[in-house]
C-alpha cells in the first residue's frame, strides 16, 4: 500500500489497484472504464487487456468540512486510477474528451496533478466544429508535478509505465465531449510500443492535415496552483480564489496559455 502524499489527504493506493480512503474522508465506489466501453476510441478495436477494467474514476473527493464550498464553486476533484498493460500495441490509456463551453464563450480549462507514478498527456485543440485540428502536444508530467490545460484543449492521459498511474484534477463540474474522439478511435497520435519495446508515436490516419506534435514540459503557475510537491487541494481549501479560472477562464486569458504554463521541448 502507497500513501499519496502529494494528494495532501488521506489517500492510499492499495496493492490490488484500488484507493483507500482514510477518515474524515468517507470510502468512495469508483466508476469503471472497462475494454468493451473503449472499444471505438481505439487503434485496435480487437485488443485486449488482462483485467476488466482499464481505469476507475473517483469522483467528488472533499474533505467533508470544504465540500460545499468546492460545490458551490462548481469544482469537482477527481482521482483517476489507470492500470498499466496494452490495448493491442497502445499503451493503456483513457478515451479522451473536451469541455463544454462556459457563459463567457470559453471552453472550461482543467488542472491535473500526478500522484504516483508518471503520465503522458496528449492535448490536442481544434476548431469549434471539430472538423479541423489545430494544435497537438505531448506533455511528460512526473510525480508531484501538475499541468494546467487552457481552454480549447481535448486530453487523453496515457500510461506508458509498468506500474499503475494516479492522477488528481480539478475541473468545473460539467459534463465531457466525447463524440470528437469517438469519430476518429482517438487522440491525433497514438502511443505504441513497438517490437524493440520501446516508445512510438504514430499519427493517427483518421485526422486530416496533422499538425507536427510537439512535446511540452510543465512549468510552475503558481498563480494556478500548480507547484512542484504542493498538493493543489490544499491550495484550494486555503484559497478558493486560487481555482477561479477554471470556472471564469476570460478572465486569466493572458496567462492561461500553452506558452506561460509550458516549456517547449527541443526534439
Ligand atoms: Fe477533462
Amino acid at each position: 500500500m502507497i500513501e499519496l502524499v502529494h494528494s495532501g489527504l488521506p489517500i492510499f493506493l492499495n496493492d490490488d489497484g484500488s484507493l483507500i480512503f482514510k477518515s474524515p474522508l468517507e470510502e468512495k465506489r469508483p466508476s469503471f472504464r472497462r475494454l468493451e466501453d473503449m472499444r471505438e476510441y481505439l487503434a485496435d478495436p480487437e485488443a485486449s487487456f488482462d483485467r476488466d477494467s482499464i481505469y476507475e474514476m473517483y469522483r467528488q473527493i472533499f474533505l467533508p468540512a470544504d465540500a460545499e464550498k468546492f460545490k458551490k464553486a462548481n469544482l469537482r476533484f477527481d482521482l483517476t486510477v489507470f492500470h498499466p498493460g496494452k490495448l493491442g500495441c497502445e499503451f493503456s490509456k483513457t478515451i479522451g474528451h473536451f469541455h463544454p463551453k462556459n457563459q463567457a464563450g470559453l471552453n472550461y480549462p482543467e488542472i491535473y496533478e500526478v500522484l504516483s507514478g508518471t503520465a503522458y498527456f496528449l492535448i490536442q485543440k481544434m476548431d469549434d466544429s471539430f472538423e479541423k485540428i489545430l494544435e497537438a502536444y505531448l506533455i511528460k508530467v512526473n510525480e508531484g508535478q501538475h499541468a494546467v490545460f487552457p481552454a480549447g484543449f481535448g486530453h487523453v492521459t496515457i500510461n506508458a509505465t509498468d506500474k499503475e498511474l494516479v492522477t488528481a484534477n480539478f475541473v468545473a463540474d460539467v459534463e465531457g465531449i466525447y463524440q470528437p474522439y469517438k469519430t476518429r478511435r482517438g487522440a491525433a497520435y497514438y502511443l505504441l510500443q513497438n517490437k524493440e519495446g520501446n516508445l512510438e508515436i504514430q499519427p493517427n490516419k483518421n485526422y486530416k492535415n496533422l499538425p507536427a506534435l510537439k512535446n511540452l514540459k510543465p512549468k510552475e503557475t503558481p498563480e494556478f496552483s500548480a507547484m512542484d510537491g504542493q498538493p493543489m487541494y490544499i491550495s484550494g481549501q486555503s484559497n478558493i480564489n486560487m481555482l477561479e479560472y477554471l470556472n471564469k477562464p476570460e478572465l486569466y486569458s493572458d496567462k492561461l496559455s500553452i506558452q506561460n504554463c509550458f516549456t517547449l521541448l527541443k526534439l
